[in-house]
């Protein structure tokens, strides 16, 4: 069976910098996949590039065994690949489930429905009796929760979460994590989780993937990566790879 997500030879380049170099990957339907690098190692722009925000100048990118490199976010979205974004992007004068439903009616164009939907997802996201509250007005912890409640109304095959736990209190960031489980277990969704917190990432994922200045340096199960050795130069630089 294709994989669910196919990325190939990817490269993004802006002006002199190479911000993706050659990435190549593929998902499997049910995964959950840890992307994880340092600073500027270019993770935000391959979740860019998959969702069609941005487009590679060289390689390929397939979903569901169709060709998506050229493809527009909003057909993309459709297809059944939904984000968040690292800084969070709710909109913030209109209400909670005001945000859901804008994301509901990509999949519906009746509104009963779609509030319907928008509704259940805020009950599932921990949101409920924050319906009316203007998006802006909520902590960061519940516009983290509130865009994974929009992403989730359009009904993704693939959820791409960009440090969806980062800037989160410990107890925040624990509530976090169950989320992402019962996204994966009860809606059965494939993600991706880029995430800086190691103690968060490791357990969550099946497989980790690691870039360094753009370009893929590993992959494979998240024991295999925490003791990989470019893994942990990236991370540590030379001295710390000797200790
Ligand atoms: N729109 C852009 N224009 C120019 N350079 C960009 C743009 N977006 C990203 N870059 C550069 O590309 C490189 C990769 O950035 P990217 O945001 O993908 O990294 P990241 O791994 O998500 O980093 P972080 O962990 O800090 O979020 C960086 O050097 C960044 O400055
Ligand atoms: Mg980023």
């Amino acid at each position: 069976m294709a994989p669910l997500l196919r990325v190939e030879a990817s490269t993004k380049r802006f002006g002199g910098l190479a911000a993706n170099r050659d990435v190549s990957l593929a998902m499997e339907a049910g995964e959950i996949v840890g992307l994880i690098g340092p600073n500027g190692a270019g993770k935000t722009t391959l979740f860019n590039c998959i969702t069609g925000y941005m487009h590679p100048d060289d390689g390929r990118i397939l979903f569901d065994g169709r060709d998506i490199t050229h493809t527009r976010p909003e057909r993309i979205c459709r297809l059944g690949v939904a984000r968040t974004w690292q800084v969070v992007r709710a909109f913030g004068r209109m209400t909670a489930l005001e945000n859901v439903v804008c994301g509901a009616l990509e999949r519906t164009n009746r509104v009963v429905e779609a509030r319907a939907r928008a509704t259940e997802l805020l009950e599932f996201t921990e949101l409920r009796g924050k319906h009316d509250a203007p998006a802006a007005t909520l902590t960061l912890a519940d516009k983290k929760r509130l865009e994974i409640a929009r992403a989730l109304a359009t009904r993704p095959k693939l959820l791409l979460l960009d440090e969806a736990m980062s800037g989160l209190t410990p107890i925040e960031a624990a509530a976090a994590v169950q989320l992402v489980r019962r996204i994966h277990e009860e809606l059965k969704v494939t993600m991706c989780v880029v995430e800086h917190v190691m103690e968060v990432v490791m357990p969550l994922s099946h497989r980790v993937v690691v870039l360094d200045y753009g370009v893929k340096i590993a992959d494979g199960t998240p024991q295999a990566i925490v003791r990989d050795e470019q893994v942990i130069r990236a991370y540590l630089g030379e001295r710390g790879a000797a200790h």
